[in-house]
């Protein structure tokens, strides 16, 4: 009788044969972005600084009020229901979004405001009329290239922190209940930017 002799290299050379065969038939899975951590933890805007900011932004029914990090959602909330405007709120978080469209459900606005889950630096702000910001100097300073690309006469408020290299149009103060006094700025576009 023949006996067949398998040695031990045939069997891994058809172990990897197989594994490469399986490999190439399974299909792909879906490359998943690992989810982008916020730049900034959030800390919500008193209220008395939101009026001030909206009001020092001149918002009027027909602008389109972006909010670069809108935590709670306060701000769009806030735009939509005194003014009547459209507002867009947009998050990294999970959490702020849930929040956020808590929010708007429990005010009502749903006709008028939209919650994204989107990084702020990936944005298009073409379609925005004013930008409200509560973030840090140098992520505001960030915006910039962002900015630049916006229609003439956007305006652009930011609590708390200014712009590197950017004069600001107008820097109220704002007294609350609770909190102090508050820094409010406002820019419009196209900025001024400052020469070295
Ligand atoms: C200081 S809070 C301001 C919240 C709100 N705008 C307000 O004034 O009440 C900053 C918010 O920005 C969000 N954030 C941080 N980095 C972000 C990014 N790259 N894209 C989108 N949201 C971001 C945080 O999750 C947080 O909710």
């Amino acid at each position: 009788m023949t006996r067949i002799r398998i040695r031990p290299a045939t069997v891994l050379a058809g172990l990897v044969l197989v594994a490469g065969l399986a490999a190439l038939l399974t299909p792909a899975a879906p490359v998943v972005a690992e989810d982008k951590k916020p730049d900034i933890f959030y800390v919500p805007t008193p209220q008395e600084v939101v009026e001030k900011m909206l009001e020092l932004a001149e918002v009027k029914k027909d602008d389109v009020v972006y909010d670069l990090g809108c935590g709670d959602g306060r701000i769009v909330v806030t735009a939509a229901k005194k003014y009547g405007c459209k507002a867009w709120g947009f998050d990294v978080d999970p959490a702020r979004i849930k929040d956020s469209l808590e929010n708007v459900k429990t005010n009502k606005v749903e006709d008028l405001v939209t919650i994204e889950k989107k990084d702020i630096f990936t944005l298009d702000l073409s379609k925005a009329n004013v930008i409200t910001l509560y973030l840090l100097r140098d992520l505001n300073t960030r915006l910039i290239p962002q900015i630049d690309k916006m229609k003439a006469g956007c305006r652009i408020v930011s609590h708390a922190f200014d712009m590197e290299g950017v004069t600001p149009d107008k820097e109220v103060k704002v007294e609350t209940k609770g909190s102090g006094t508050k820094t409010v700025y406002l820019w419009t576009t196209p900025l001024k930017k400052k020469k070295d």
